[in-house]
């Protein structure tokens, strides 16, 4: 007899995305201890996934695309049209290789050595502050490292509005009213401007280093051999920006972490392989990218539920960094967990699962990394500060979350 895999029943639950936010999927999932659910969103059955099997699923590309699933707001804000997140099979292999061909080792070291250096720049502008917010100090500094690995020309004073419209893209994307409006405008602004730097370097009127991601995306080819649309060409430029933006979250949720695990801070300073266990803990524990989602290629039985051709599918990534199943104690904070880890490439999923140059796996890990290790080291070593009272608590309800009062410090001092 087939087991009956448990659905939410009657009505639809796209509401129900708003009030569980992050622990939407785990809720229903982890309740019945299975990797598959099925419930209603805009009044289509979803099936939704959880788990190592799960996510192994999910990037199974017989089983699964990405094109179509992504909902139209998500599309106009977050990743704009024309991106490689919408494309499947050998287009997307392809887009993918001009993201993977930025990720050298020594593209790398020079990105860790930008973000030392702004942070450097930055706290001493700090020290000369009543007070600083981290979150929106942090925005600037990261769009100063972004345009410079990127090779993209930014003037000074244009960096405080061009990093508040690049949050803007990852803030109003969850959002209806206002707040998605303004985020819809700073996707026009952003990419008028981007075209417009790709043009200049299209018509040889700006010059770039080779190698850097001005260069590669204004002259990649397509399967064609044409080169891309400029519109999709400032796409993808900002594919690489608006990320190394979005890290500042995970500084401020580092910056958190220091607070409460005093020793940590201490531990890092001196030793590598503890700063690499701290960075993994800070984005296995802390809420970044809730889910995503994919559409069937076929109808499949899968741990006896019927997918069918064409039904959404969405993939928790909150919840499977907090399975327990995989993590002990999956919701206390504990890097020492990282030391003998020898997960599979379907555990630790904050920036997605499975391979990356065939999957949709982020090629963004390993900046991310670079960047947290020069700040975490940068702060643990040349920082100190004072915590006036403030709110550090964040809610799993909103999506994207962040300490409320987005990490206060005053007297600063680069030491
Ligand atoms: C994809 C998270 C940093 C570029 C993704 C995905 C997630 C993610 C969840 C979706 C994976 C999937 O669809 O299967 C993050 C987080 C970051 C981060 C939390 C740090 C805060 C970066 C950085 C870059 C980047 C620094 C570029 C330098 C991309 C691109 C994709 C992607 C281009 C699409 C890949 C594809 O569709 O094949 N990221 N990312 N990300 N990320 Fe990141």
């Amino acid at each position: 007899m087939p087991v009956q895999v448990p659905k939410d029943k009657g009505i639809d639950r796209t509401l129900s995305i708003f009030l569980d936010g992050y622990e939407f999927i785990q809720k229903r999932t982890q309740k019945h201890h299975l990797d598959v659910y099925e419930t209603k969103v805009l009044g289509k059955k979803v099936a939704l996934l959880s788990g190592e099997a799960g996510v192994k699923l999910f990037y199974d590309n017989e089983k699964m695309k990405r094109n179509g699933a992504m909902p139209p707001h998500i599309l106009n804000t977050l990743f704009g049209k024309g991106g490689v997140q919408t494309l499947d099979g050998k287009s997307h292999e392809h887009r993918k290789r001009l993201f993977m061909s930025l990720m050298t080792p020594e593209g790398l070291e020079e990105l860790q050595k930008l973000t030392t250096r702004q942070w450097d720049a930055y706290t001493r502008k700090w020290e000369k502050k009543n007070k600083v917010n981290l979150f929106e100090e942090s925005l600037e500094l990261l769009t100063k490292v972004g345009c410079e690995w990127a090779g993209i020309p930014i003037e000074e004073k244009a960096v405080p509005k061009r990093s508040k419209d690049l949050n803007r893209l990852i803030e109003g994307a969850s959002k209806i009213g206002p707040q998605y409006l303004a985020s819809l405008r700073a996707r026009n602004r952003l990419e008028k401007w981007i075209e417009s730097v790709i043009h200049k370097v299209r018509q040889g009127q700006h010059e770039t280093r080779k190698g850097s991601a001005l260069n590669e995306m204004a002259f990649h080819q397509d399967l064609n051999g044409d080169l891309l649309d400029k519109q999709v060409a400032a796409v993808e430029l900002i594919n690489v920006i608006r990320p190394l933006v979005a890290i500042s979250r995970y500084l401020v949720f580092g910056a958190v972490a220091f607070e409460e695990n005093p020793e940590w801070k201490e531990k890092i300073h001196s030793n590598d392989e503890d700063l690499r266990c701290f960075i993994q803990e800070v984005r296995r524990y802390y809420p970044f990218f809730p889910f995503l989602a994919a559409l069937t290629t076929k109808d499949f039985e899968w741990q006896q539920y019927h997918f069918k051709q064409g039904q959404m599918v969405m993939l928790d990534l909150y919840g499977t960094n907090h399975d327990p199943r995989i993590w002990e104690n999956p919701d206390q904070f504990e890097p020492g967990r990282f030391r003998d880890y020898k997960g599979s490439i379907f555990e630790l999923v904050p920036q997605g699962g499975g391979d990356y140059d065939t999957g949709h796996r982020c090629p963004g890990e390993w900046p991310t990394i670079e960047v947290m290790k020069a700040s975490f080291s940068f702060m643990s070593k040349h920082l100190t500060y004072q915590l006036p009272k403030q709110d550090m608590s964040y809610s799993l309800r909103e999506i994207p979350t962040l300490p409320k009062s987005g990490f206060v410090m005053k007297k600063v001092c680069n030491k």
